[in-house]
């Protein structure tokens, strides 16, 4: 399938479909949770695949925080373990019935401008989001997507933050969604 791409400001952006955890890219995104425990989702499908190394190192952080859970919109990262990936950048998306509206997307938001910051601290150039939220959390994709690819727009703009940006899209509606966005933003 012919994938939509656009250029911000150097950097090519694209909807892709499929498994995340194939990505040869320097970092995918994890939808995880507060205490980086692993569970389903694209959030297992990482460790499944990258093997227990990237839950080692998740504890690791955790314990580092002083026992700490993650705030909705803070991101971290591990290495890739196995995967393809160099590194996973763990971020936490909001659980859409917890907040207003106006609230869940400022911490989507957050998601994805912290998990661009980290990518740019680490010298990293390339990167796949999931559509972090929109399964297990409840964002519904129509919601969630416009907040994903205007941050991501503006984010890039601002920073030339990196060369690749990939929005990993699962389901054929997301990958329909993410790319009538991506032309709409364009
Ligand atoms: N590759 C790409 N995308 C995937 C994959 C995968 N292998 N598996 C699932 N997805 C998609 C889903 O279709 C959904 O659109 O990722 C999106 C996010 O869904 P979840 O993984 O459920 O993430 P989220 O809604 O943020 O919920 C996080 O789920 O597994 C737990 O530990 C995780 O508690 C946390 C919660």
């Amino acid at each position: 399938m012919p994938s939509t791409q656009v250029q911000w400001n150097n950097c090519t952006v694209e909807v892709w479909q499929g498994d995340i955890t194939t990505l040869a890219v320097d970092a995918i995104v994890n939808a995880a949770n507060p205490w980086l425990a692993g569970g389903g989702g694209v959030d297992g499908a990482i460790h499944r695949r990258g093997g227990p190394v990237i839950l080692q190192e998740c504890q690791a952080i955790i314990r580092q925080r002083g026992n700490k859970p993650l705030e909705a919109g803070e991101a971290v990262i591990t290495t890739g373990g196995q995967l393809p990936a160099r590194y996973v950048i763990h971020t936490v998306g909001p659980v859409y019935r917890e907040w207003t509206p106006q609230q869940a997307a400022e911490r989507l938001a957050a998601c994805y401008r912290n998990s661009l910051a980290l990518l740019r601290q680490q010298g990293l150039r390339s990167i796949a989001f999931p559509g972090i939220s929109t399964g297990a959390y409840g964002y519904p994709p129509e919601e969630a997507c416009p907040i994903a690819v205007r941050t991501v727009r503006e984010q890039l703009l601002t920073h030339n933050a990196c060369d690749r940006l990939i929005f990993c899209t699962f389901s054929e509606r997301d990958y329909q969604l993410y790319s009538l966005e991506l032309t709409r933003q364009n």
